[in-house]
């Protein structure tokens, strides 16, 4: 049966990121794209009916985030992630990294260090180091096909004076949803530190049945107090484009330092951006469902395609996402000629592994957020350029 996810629109001409600059970010329009994090689907209709509803209105001047606008997301978290958050807590913001920058120059002395595991979505290191803050990285270690974090070295680098963590939850690109008893752990440590943590769960709608997703302020009154933690729509619902993201900080005090940066660069949210985070927390938990069991499936096929026809590519299902992380370093080959021959051979445009990190050389990332077709025929592609290596 042909359903709603089997049939992603035609996003060249549309100004895509993902499909319209591949020319320029890989040399070769005719790529499939697997890389970008953001989706071929068509949105939700009740999202794109909300924004059409608006857009026909002739008025676009100043405009604020109305009540259902905070009451959605709300509601939204406390009957999906038994999180309660008040109103007050709330501050907009464009963008997840974006807002990261500001959290880092509100909350990070200059030359200060900001730490996360790696690896671990590219932007966390380049905001880091624009701020003018030090880079402090611990490796995630697999265990039995699962990344896992490594607590003696976390412990004994924040024990080194770092002032902010930063977690991915879930994690980008391996895919994991950290359990109740690991958030427990890090944000106790962070505590006892005196490390401030900025939760990053812009995918943390994107779980795959069977994970369970934790925020790690739910966890204690004092891990809630040291956390800023953001969430969007964007990537959820696939509208990155839009621009619109939330931050939540209980903590009084955290919350007076990030507003203070925030304001001082008098940002605003789109019009649009806010009808349709609107729109997407009131209306989106059904298609939300269906969505990731469509992806569940995509990541299956992944997996199942590789064990029969790429077996030297190492792969899992992801707890949560829709990137995969293949492991292609049983073909020893050096990064450069791994992502070449993806390219030119394979012709799919995936994220060089190495890009997230060290412990990304041999990898990279793919893209599952498209119709099950494409990302066949990407898979074939992939198969049939790496047949002939030893
Ligand atoms: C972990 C993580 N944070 C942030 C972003 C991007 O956030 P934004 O587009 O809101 O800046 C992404 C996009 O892939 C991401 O994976």
């Amino acid at each position: 049966m042909h359903g709603f996810f089997d049939t992603i629109v035609d996003r060249r001409g549309t100004d895509s990121l993902k499909w319209d600059k591949l020319k320029e970010r890989y040399g070769d329009a005719d790529l499939l794209p697997f890389w970008v994090a953001d989706m071929d689907f068509r949105v939700m209709p009740q999202l794109a009916e909300a924004i059409a509803a608006r857009a026909a209105h002739p008025s676009y001047g100043y405009s604020f985030a109305s009540k259902e606008y905070y009451q959605n997301f709300i509601d939204w978290n406390s009957a999906r992630n038994q999180y309660d958050i008040l109103r007050e807590e709330i501050l907009s913001v464009p963008g997840v990294v974006c807002a990261s920058a500001f959290i880092i120059h509100a909350l990070v002395s200059p030359g200060g260090k900001v730490m996360f595991c790696s690896p671990v979505y590219t932007p966390f290191y380049s905001v880091t180091k624009e701020q003018g803050r030090q880079v402090v990285t611990s490796s995630l270690r697999i265990n039995n096909g699962r990344y896992e974090m490594d607590w003696a070295d976390i412990e004994a680098k924040l024990a080194g004076g770092v002032e902010l963590l930063i977690l991915s939850n879930p994690h980008n690109p391996i895919g994991r949803v950290w359990s109740r008893e690991e958030l427990k752990k890090l944000g106790d440590l962070c505590l006892r530190y005196g490390v401030i943590v900025f939760s990053d769960d812009i995918h943390s709608d994107l779980i795959m049945p069977g994970s369970t997703y934790t925020p790690l302020p739910v966890l204690s009154e004092a891990i809630k107090n040291n956390t800023v933690l953001a969430m969007a729509p964007s990537k959820t619902f696939n509208i990155a484009g839009l621009n619109s993201s939330y931050l939540v900080i209980a903590n009084p005090t955290l919350r007076k330092k990030v507003h203070k940066a925030l304001q001082s660069f008098h940002l605003d949210i789109n019009l649009f951006g806010l009808k349709a985070a609107e729109a997407a927390y009131g209306a989106g938990a059904q298609w939300v469902g269906e969505l990731t069991d469509y992806l569940l499936k995509n990541a299956q096929t992944v997996v199942r395609f590789c064990a029969e026809h790429l077996p030297r590519v190492k792969t899992f299902v992801p707890e949560g996402t829709y990137l995969m992380w293949l492991d292609f370093s049983d073909y020893r080959l050096p990064q450069a000629a791994l992502m070449q021959k993806l390219q030119a051979e394979a012709k799919v445009a995936l994220n060089d592994g190495s890009h997230y990190g060290p412990e990304g050389i041999g990898f990279a990332r793919l893209n599952i957020g498209t119709s099950r077709e494409m990302l066949l025929q990407g898979l074939a592609q992939i198969a049939s350029a790496f047949a002939s290596v030893n």
